[in-house]
């Protein structure tokens, strides 16, 4: 299809310039015809329309199928919200939110890879995560994240374009129907991706593995492969460890990349709010073989992997949101003051349940403590100090927790709003299930105020169990002093 000329008219819109001419799309600016709604529009638009000439292969109009089936239900800041769109027959098109900033490739052209530091490449990481956590939770696996389908708005946020590739689990898979063959974009596509299968969230964090490894390296993980057997390769090849090509990275962001680039989809981080949270945390990534490496495994080791790789069926993928549930960031809150041992121990038992039935879910342990008095001298030595014993006593909590299938971490929050501190760390790290105490004792308060349990309760984006002090059997005739049994009225 030739470039429109600026002024068409297309069912009431108005054209005008192009915005990018690719090889699938034409994207252009536009704005309503009529001069009275176009003034009322609260936000800019783009029209992107598929092309479509006779060399244009029928990938190109089913990939335009399927996003015109995916974004109209997708909904939030992390996708351009949808306007409207032309029939497939007469005249295919989309409208949707124009997103102002740049895609990622863009930034990756603008700035060199020696540039481009650990700390940055994990903040930017970890907003990219919480961008596809945010689409899997709607149950939509993109399958095509790379860095031209991804747009940093000026504020540091992340925007998901091109969902003509992605899969949304309560609707026929199109894609799936019409090609028996790989689909995806060759450098970033997932093992599993290779031979086939469709909608499962851990393509999007292979995916997002490629994207990081790129951007901190400045090289691609397999290449740019072009053959089906060069693309095969990721089936069973772990690429050469970051710090080969940049030995200055940290062993963590090594850790983090290579565990998302792993060929098993089950060994890769198992949610991208994982992902996020440890890219977030690099002080609490714990640091394997994996991230310590630096050589590749021996041809005797991709050899197994190869002959593995020859006989291997993929499972059938658990559904985004499904998957999600299974292995939640489970976050504890624990007291530091007036905090009884019945207390604490009724919040490990109630940690252990939640965590003994979803192996793989991950554990963080919060403590808010009230934020250090500014007037203090020495401020910011004796606020790490303060954080360091805060840390110090969430791990003694965790001590006599089996963590053998979990990883965990422990963050100290500073904030005079308890409950607020609370619900936001849940929200910025897409917390899946939140345990506090009940603080039974206050019952009589919480008639007439809200106390934090309540607030919580109420206001967190997640499940919340409120557990109820309660000491083991054994122990209740030594400490009924201090564990006064709950009240229950
Ligand atoms: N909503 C939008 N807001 C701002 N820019 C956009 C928007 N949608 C697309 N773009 C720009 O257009 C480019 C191409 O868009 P998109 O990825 O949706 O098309 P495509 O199917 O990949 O097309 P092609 O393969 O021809 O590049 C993006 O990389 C981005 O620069
Ligand atoms: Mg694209």
């Amino acid at each position: 299809m030739k470039l429109l000329a600026p002024g068409s008219e297309i069912d009431g819109f108005v054209l005008h310039e192009c915005l990018h001419s690719g090889g699938m799309a034409h994207i252009y600016r536009v704005g309503y015809a009529n001069a009275q709604a176009d003034m009322q529009r609260s936000f800019p638009m783009v029209m992107k329309i598929p092309r479509m000439t006779l060399q244009d292969g029928a990938e190109n109009i089913v990939s335009f199928e399927v996003e015109l089936g995916i974004l109209p239900r997708l909904s939030g800041s992390h996708v351009p919200r949808f306007v409207a769109a032309g029939d497939l027959l007469r005249l295919p098109y989309l409208v949707m939110e124009y997103v102002p900033g740049q895609t990622l490739q863009h930034w990756l052209e603008q700035h060199p890879v020696e540039a481009r530091d650990a700390a940055t490449i994990a903040r930017m990481g970890s907003v990219m995560a919480i961008a596809a956590h945010n689409i899997h939770q709607q149950n939509v696996c993109h399958l095509d994240i790379k860095p031209a389908n991804m747009l940093l708005r000026p504020d540091g946020s992340v925007v998901l374009l091109d969902f003509g590739l992605s899969c949304h689990a309560h609707y026929p898979d199109l894609l799936a129907e019409e090609m028996r063959k790989a689909v995806g974009s060759p450098t970033w596509m997932a093992p599993e991706q290779v031979v086939g299968v469709r909608g499962d969230l851990r393509s999007d964090i292979f995916a997002l593995g490629v994207v990081l490894y790129e951007m901190a390296t400045g090289e691609l993980p397999f290449g740019a492969p072009v053959t089906s057997g060069g693309l095969r390769q990721r089936l069973w090849m772990t690429p050469a460890p970051l710090r080969q090509h940049r030995p200055d990275l940290p062993e963590w962001l090594q850790e983090v990349i290579l565990r998302c680039l792993e060929p098993e989809a089950a060994q890769r981080y198992p949610t991208a709010a994982h992902l996020a949270l440890d890219l977030s945390n690099p002080d609490q990534v714990v640091t394997g073989e994996r991230g310590r490496r630096l050589r590749g495994p021996g041809f005797k080791t991709h050899f197994k992997r190869w002959i593995k790789a020859a006989g291997m069926h993929y499972q059938p993928s658990p559904l985004p949101a499904q998957q999600i549930e299974q292995v939640p960031i489970v976050m504890v809150a624990i007291p530091h003051e007036d905090v009884s041992d019945a207390t604490l121990y009724s919040l490990r038992e109630a940690v252990a349940r939640s965590l003994g039935i979803r192996p793989g879910a991950r554990l963080a342990c919060v403590s808010v403590i009230s934020p250090a008095s500014s007037s203090n001298a020495s401020h910011e030595h004796s606020e790490t100090m303060a954080h360091r014993k805060h840390r110090a006593r969430l791990r003694q909590w965790a001590a006599g927790l089996d963590l053998s299938n979990h990883s965990a971490s422990f963050h100290v929050l500073e904030a005079s709003d308890v409950a607020q501190a609370l619900i936001r760390y849940a929200e910025a790290n897409r917390v899946g299930m939140m345990i506090l105490g009940a603080a039974t004792h206050g019952l009589q308060l919480q008639r007439f105020i809200d106390t934090i349990p309540i607030r919580v309760a109420r206001d967190a984006p997640c499940t919340v169990i409120l557990v109820k002090q309660q000491l083991p059997f054994s122990a209740l005739g030594t400490t009924q002093a201090t564990a006064s049994s709950p009240i229950e009225e």
